[in-house]
């Protein structure tokens, strides 16, 4: 489903991602952890096709396709969703309204009310959202823990095909990151991929877990399976720093 081949990312005149290779086949879930800096953030926008990183090497390839200069909403269209370390408020726009236009946008088909409206309030049931929360203003007010409900509200809404997480899970009590969990769990399915990155394991005990990588000074210096997340848990990052040759 997706391809990074050999990426060097630059932000402002800086290069934050060099050489990074990245595979995710259909059905897959793959973790992504590494110090903070590492540049696991500017992985999910070099994928999701933020502005404000270029790709000044390398390839991404969804489905085959090459969208290595596609702007954002194209990738969107086609099946990517990136969730935000931290989203932002939009004033004036209801949480409801937001989603259904977002998914005009991306579908092209104008959506149902009363239909749309059933399945929004049971993905809301899923993560223990209040209905009200459907038309308050996206994230306005919004606690940090909500904030995060609402990206996943977004996820099971708009049913992407590659859906990344960025640190969702950063930031929730104990309830909240089993809700999030709960959530994530009723998006997978043997059809889409997800991409998670995180610190914290908690949101990877129900899922199925077919790749980890860990991130380091801008490229990816250990993959391993499940198991590599408890080695990460044990002696942490330092085993993973690559070695300098002279
Ligand atoms: N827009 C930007 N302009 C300049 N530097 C940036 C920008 N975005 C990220 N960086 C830098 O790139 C490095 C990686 O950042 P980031 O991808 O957010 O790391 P992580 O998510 O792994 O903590 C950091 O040193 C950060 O300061
Ligand atoms: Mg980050």
């Amino acid at each position: 489903m997706l391809e990074v081949n050999n990426l060097q990312v630059y932000a402002e005149d800086k290069m934050i991602l060099n050489n990074l290779n990245l595979s995710v086949n259909q059905g897959e879930v793959h973790v992504i952890m590494g110090p903070n800096g590492a540049g696991k953030s500017t992985l999910g926008y070099a994928i999701m096709g933020h502005p404000g990183y270029s790709i000044e090497e390398g390839s991404i390839l969804f489905e085959g396709e090459d969208i290595t200069q596609e702007k954002a909403d194209v990738r969107a269209k086609k099946g990517i969703f990136l969730s935000f370390q931290n989203p932002e408020e939009v004033p004036g726009v209801t949480l409801e309204n937001f989603l259904r236009s977002s998914r005009l946008a991306l579908t092209g088909k104008p959506v149902k009310v009363f239909a749309y409206k059933k399945e929004l309030y049971k993905a809301m049931e899923t993560l223990n959202m209040d209905k009200d929360y459907a038309s308050r203003y996206l994230n306005v007010g919004f606690s940090g823990g909500e904030k995060k409900k609402s990206e996943i509200l977004q996820m099971l809404v708009l049913e992407p095909k590659l859906a990344i997480l960025d640190e969702t899970d950063s930031g929730l009590d104990v309830d909240s990151v089993k809700i999030v969990s709960k959530g994530v769990e009723a998006f997978k399915n043997k059809n889409n991929s997800l991409i998670i990155i995180t610190h914290n394991t908690k949101i990877l005990e129900y899922l199925p877990i077919d790749r980890v990588h860990i991130l380091q000074s801008g490229r990816i210096v250990k993959s391993g399976d499940a198991s590599l997340i408890e080695q990460i848990n044990i002696s942490g990052f330092r085993d993973f720093i690559p070695k300098i040759v002279h």
